[in-house]
């Protein structure tokens, strides 16, 4: 059932697309990232963070997803499915994953020293290849959300690094920092400021470096405002919550950027659902009632990014 990316990037660097990403942590994320995509015939990457599969329990993990592509193929779908960690911090972290059946990892390396990262993503591939289990390293640091963008700036991957990288460990994807970051709030901008552009620069110079090499982008959420104001009208609390314009992912997902990372906008989607449900009926206390809405709200958010966004919509 399950693949791993390395068909899928050759495809969507062809094609000028990118595949998308999408976390999960629940069987209602899990359905609806599949349901989406097979009612968008898009192929996907299933993505699980650490903590995200302790949530679900690391045993029990691989068995949900071994379900939510059985009912995929019972929908008559075919779509290429893979099976990622979001992350990996650890060699043990990757091993494990990759003897559960996970058909690909990240191991992110790029909080230590270049030769430190290289080396822990070299000894994780050595490991994945051996079962046919591709392999994402990064390079570069995300701005954090606390992060002041000063600080970020001197996070941005160094082009100059990326070959050695690359060649030395043999990893089959690069994530980057061209000025996405993690999380809801990724920008601090002032009254009707609108979001900086990634550097495209970067990325352009990297893709020169590393022709036709499939390049990942983190922190891709857009952040929807009208699902921001839904939060805030039912009683949350999300001020200067903001994300990157689908414009620049539309220009970064025609580039060798292959695969785009969506888990913030899938979370604000289904929060502001099920805000909205607890708030309009109170006497509501049937998790069907509101999970099974907050489902159907994140299937049309997977639709419309894969048609709009990332173009991997019709691709699979
Ligand atoms: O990049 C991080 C992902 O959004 C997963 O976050 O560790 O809270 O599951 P998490
Ligand atoms: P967002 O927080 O922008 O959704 O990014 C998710 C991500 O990069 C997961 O690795
Ligand atoms: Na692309
Ligand atoms: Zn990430």
């Amino acid at each position: 059932g399950l693949v791993n990316t390395r068909e899928m990037f050759q495809k969507a660097m062809e094609g000028r697309y990118a595949v998308p990403a999408y976390n999960f942590n629940n069987m209602e994320q899990l359905q609806a990232i599949l349901i989406g995509c097979v009612q968008s015939a898009s192929p996907v990457i299933l993505q699980v963070s650490g903590s995200a599969r302790e949530y679900a329990d690391a045993v029990m993990m691989p068995y949900m997803v071994e379900g939510a592509v059985a009912m995929a193929r019972n929908m008559g779908s075919n779509i290429p499915i893979a099976l990622h960690l979001d992350h990996g911090n650890t060699f043990e972290l990757a091993k494990e994953c990759i003897d559960s059946g996970f058909s690909s990892v990240m191991i992110d390396g790029s909080h230590h020293s270049f030769e430190d990262n290289i080396r822990l993503t070299a000894e994780v591939v050595e490991y994945a290849h051996k079962k046919g289990v591709t392999v994402e390293g990064e390079l570069g640091v995300l701005a954090g959300v606390e992060d002041e963008v000063s600080s970020a700036v001197s996070h941005y991957t160094q082009p100059e690094e990326v070959e050695e990288f690359v060649s030395k460990t043999g990893a089959d994807s690069l994530a980057i920092s061209i000025g996405t970051s993690h999380g809801a709030h990724k920008f601090k901008l002032k009254p009707g400021e609108e979001p900086p552009s990634l550097r495209f620069d970067i990325l352009e110079e990297i893709e020169k470096r590393l022709p036709g090499y499939p390049i990942v982008l983190h922190g891709a959420s857009s952040v929807s405002p009208e699902h921001v104001a839904m939060i805030n009208q039912f009683g949350g609390n999300l001020e200067s919550a903001v994300g990157i314009p689908a414009v620049q992912l539309r220009r970064a997902a025609q580039s060798a950027v292959c695969k785009i990372n969506i888990d913030s906008d899938g979370r604000l989607a289904m929060t502001a659902i099920i805000r909205k449900i607890f708030s309009e009926k109170p006497s509501e206390f049937d998790p069907r009632k509101y999970l099974g809405p907050a489902r159907t709200e994140l299937i049309e958010l997977i639709k419309a990014k894969n048609e709009d966004v990332l173009g991997s919509a019709g691709k699979a």
